[in-house]
């Protein structure tokens, strides 16, 4: 759209004999701001293969054990071996089905973009240019470095409840959430009508995926990134949301 309007100026600007106008005149700033660099690399930290619109790959991941339960494309994703609450084994991928005995990235919070980067790149992950192109990496490095937050301090790992404030949550949630997701969280169901998963599903079981995709949005769809709030008030989302029926 804005590409045609632009040659449209040009068409007219070329037609009158006038200077092309600076195309700084006017128009908002386009440079990206942390802000949105970090909230889509944690869209990669997930299902990234859905954010860059590549097919998901074949093969499961060299890294993931052969104890491991998953196979394929889930085993590309980063939290797959180092899970929602970026903890790996200390985590609650601890035991279950998502157990892999990985260990998770949380020392590297602050650790320069770069040198994950190139973690990332190298074994054991072996993430290609081909397959996460430099720019997705950056985002995902500085979502790395900069975008991870301590959730024990947030969500209550015995009883997962989220230390949260539930009517302020439900001023978002009834604001934002509910545009798309319904005022008692069953607009959209993420599986099937016999055994069904809505926003209420997600937050009671696992609340710290659900506090991950608030703060950084759904891959590939078009829910929206609330990582420019405080951290606090995804959390109070969050605490509402698990007051959701996931029935
Ligand atoms: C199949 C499993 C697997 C997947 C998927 C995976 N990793 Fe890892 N990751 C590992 C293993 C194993 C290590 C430990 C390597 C070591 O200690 O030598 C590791 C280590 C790391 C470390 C260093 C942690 C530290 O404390 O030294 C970072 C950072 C990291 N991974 C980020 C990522 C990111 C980002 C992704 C997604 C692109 C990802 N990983 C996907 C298995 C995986
Ligand atoms: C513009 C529409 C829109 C808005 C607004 C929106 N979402 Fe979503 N959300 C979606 C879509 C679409 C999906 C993907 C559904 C699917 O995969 O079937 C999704 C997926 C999710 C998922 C993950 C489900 C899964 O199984 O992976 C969670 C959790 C979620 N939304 C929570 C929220 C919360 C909380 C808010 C408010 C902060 C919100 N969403 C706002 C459209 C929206």
């Amino acid at each position: 759209m804005r590409r045609s309007v632009t040659f449209i100026s040009i068409m007219f600007s070329a037609l009158l004999g006038a200077p092309l106008a600076s195309h700084a005149d006017g128009n908002p700033a386009k440079a990206e701001t942390d802000s949105f660099a970090i909230a889509r690399g944690g869209q990669y930290y997930d299902k990234w293969w859905a954010v860059i619109d590549a097919d998901a790959p074949g093969q499961t991941h060299a890294a993931y054990p052969a104890t491991g339960k998953k196979q394929g494309a889930a085993t590309w994703r980063c939290k797959e071996c180092h899970g929602w609450d970026y903890n790996g084994a200390d985590g609650a991928y601890a035991t279950g089905s998502h157990a892999t005995g990985i260990k998770g990235i949380r020392v590297m919070a602050g650790v320069a973009p770069k040198v994950i980067a190139k973690i990332i790149r190298t074994k054991p992950h072996n993430y290609s240019k081909a397959l996460l192109p430099d720019k997705a990496l950056a985002k995902l490095a500085l979502f790395v470095s900069k975008g991870q937050i301590d959730m024990a301090r947030f969500i209550d790992s015995r009883t997962k409840k989220a230390k949260g404030d539930r009517g302020r949550g439900a001023r978002f949630y009834q604001t934002v959430c509910a545009n798309c997701h319904g005022f008692d969280g069953k607009k959209i169901n993420f599986k099937t009508e016999k055994e069904p998963e809505f926003i209420g599903t997600i937050a009671q079981e696992n609340p710290w995926e659900f506090l991950h995709k608030v703060r950084h949005g759904q891959p590939g769809q078009v829910m929206p990134a609330l990582i420019a709030l405080d951290v606090q008030d995804a959390v109070d989302i969050t605490a509402y949301a698990q007051t959701l029926s996931v029935k």
